[in-house]
Protein backbone atom coordinates (compact mmCIF):
# COMPACT_ATOMS: atom_id res chain seq x y z
CA UNK A 1 0.00 0.00 0.00
CA UNK A 2 1.51 3.48 -1.01
CA UNK A 3 -0.49 6.98 -0.92
CA UNK A 4 -1.45 8.90 -3.35
CA UNK A 5 -2.61 12.57 -4.46
CA UNK A 6 -5.92 12.80 -5.80
CA UNK A 7 -8.01 15.00 -7.48
CA UNK A 8 -8.23 17.07 -4.87
CA UNK A 9 -4.82 18.75 -4.96
CA UNK A 10 -5.64 20.57 -8.43
CA UNK A 11 -5.46 23.95 -8.25
CA UNK A 12 -5.06 24.06 -4.94
CA UNK A 13 -1.66 22.60 -4.39
CA UNK A 14 -0.88 23.81 -1.03
CA UNK A 15 2.37 21.38 -0.59
CA UNK A 16 2.36 21.01 3.28
CA UNK A 17 3.25 17.96 2.75
CA UNK A 18 6.28 18.49 0.98
CA UNK A 19 7.89 19.78 4.44
CA UNK A 20 6.83 16.43 6.69
CA UNK A 21 7.62 13.46 3.62
CA UNK A 22 10.61 12.19 5.64
CA UNK A 23 11.86 10.51 1.81
CA UNK A 24 11.03 13.34 -0.05
CA UNK A 25 8.84 11.51 -2.70
CA UNK A 26 6.53 14.49 -4.12
CA UNK A 27 6.62 15.26 -7.73
CA UNK A 28 5.60 18.49 -8.77
CA UNK A 29 3.30 19.60 -11.59
CA UNK A 30 1.97 22.93 -12.97
CA UNK A 31 -1.04 22.66 -10.60
CA UNK A 32 -0.99 19.38 -8.73
CA UNK A 33 1.73 17.46 -7.08
CA UNK A 34 2.15 13.72 -7.36
CA UNK A 35 3.32 10.80 -4.81
CA UNK A 36 6.29 8.40 -6.28
CA UNK A 37 4.24 5.35 -5.61
CA UNK A 38 6.71 2.53 -5.27
CA UNK A 39 9.14 5.40 -3.34
CA UNK A 40 6.30 5.99 -0.73
CA UNK A 41 6.76 4.21 2.40
CA UNK A 42 3.59 4.85 4.22
CA UNK A 43 3.98 6.19 7.01
CA UNK A 44 1.16 8.85 6.34
CA UNK A 45 2.44 11.57 8.19
CA UNK A 46 1.36 13.84 5.07
CA UNK A 47 -1.86 12.72 5.54
CA UNK A 48 -3.28 15.15 7.74
CA UNK A 49 -0.98 18.33 6.65
CA UNK A 50 -3.26 18.20 3.46
CA UNK A 51 -5.94 20.95 3.64
CA UNK A 52 -7.61 19.48 0.89
CA UNK A 53 -8.00 16.29 2.35
CA UNK A 54 -6.27 15.18 -1.08
CA UNK A 55 -3.65 12.36 0.03
CA UNK A 56 -5.47 8.90 0.03
CA UNK A 57 -3.94 5.27 0.53
CA UNK A 58 -4.27 3.82 -2.98
CA UNK A 59 -5.70 0.69 -2.06
CA UNK A 60 -9.08 1.86 -2.40
CA UNK A 61 -10.82 0.52 -5.47
CA UNK A 62 -11.61 3.80 -6.50
CA UNK A 63 -8.20 4.84 -6.05
CA UNK A 64 -6.83 2.71 -8.46
CA UNK A 65 -7.05 5.24 -11.59
CA UNK A 66 -5.01 7.76 -9.01
CA UNK A 67 -2.34 5.05 -8.51
CA UNK A 68 -1.29 5.00 -12.13
CA UNK A 69 -1.94 9.14 -12.35
CA UNK A 70 0.63 9.66 -9.60
CA UNK A 71 2.95 6.76 -11.08
CA UNK A 72 2.97 8.09 -14.57
CA UNK A 73 3.65 11.94 -13.53
CA UNK A 74 5.94 10.76 -11.32
CA UNK A 75 8.13 10.08 -13.90
CA UNK A 76 7.51 13.24 -16.03
CA UNK A 77 7.54 15.76 -13.26
CA UNK A 78 10.66 17.04 -11.42
CA UNK A 79 10.22 15.90 -7.28
CA UNK A 80 9.72 18.74 -5.20
CA UNK A 81 11.79 19.23 -1.66
CA UNK A 82 10.78 22.52 -0.28
CA UNK A 83 7.45 23.89 -0.82
CA UNK A 84 6.51 26.93 -3.07
CA UNK A 85 4.28 29.25 -3.04
CA UNK A 86 0.57 28.16 -3.09
CA UNK A 87 -1.92 29.66 -5.75
CA UNK A 88 -3.20 32.69 -4.46
CA UNK A 89 -6.60 31.47 -5.69
CA UNK A 90 -6.32 27.86 -4.27
CA UNK A 91 -8.72 28.26 -1.56
CA UNK A 92 -11.50 29.04 -4.16
CA UNK A 93 -10.71 25.58 -5.74
CA UNK A 94 -10.67 23.69 -2.59
CA UNK A 95 -13.55 21.31 -2.47
CA UNK A 96 -14.71 22.02 -6.11
CA UNK A 97 -15.78 18.82 -8.14
CA UNK A 98 -14.42 17.50 -11.75
CA UNK A 99 -10.66 19.41 -11.06
CA UNK A 100 -9.56 16.13 -13.18
CA UNK A 101 -11.33 17.02 -16.08
CA UNK A 102 -11.66 20.87 -15.92
CA UNK A 103 -7.92 22.26 -14.57
CA UNK A 104 -6.01 19.43 -14.57
CA UNK A 105 -2.49 20.35 -16.55
CA UNK A 106 0.06 18.12 -17.47
CA UNK A 107 2.58 20.03 -17.76
CA UNK A 108 5.72 20.29 -14.89
CA UNK A 109 6.17 22.88 -12.60
CA UNK A 110 8.16 26.00 -14.25
CA UNK A 111 11.31 25.93 -13.29
FE1 LIG B 1 -1.78 19.00 -2.78
FE2 LIG B 1 -2.59 18.90 -0.33
FE3 LIG B 1 -0.06 18.57 -0.81
S1 LIG B 1 -3.35 20.29 -1.88
S2 LIG B 1 0.26 19.79 -2.64
S3 LIG B 1 -1.66 17.21 -1.49
S4 LIG B 1 -0.92 19.69 0.94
Amino acid sequence: MAFVVTEDCIRCKYMDCVEVCPIDCFFEGENMLVIHPDECISCGVCVPECSAKAILPDDHPENAKWLEHNREFSKKWPRITIPGIPPKDGDEYNGVSEKLQRFFSPKPAPR
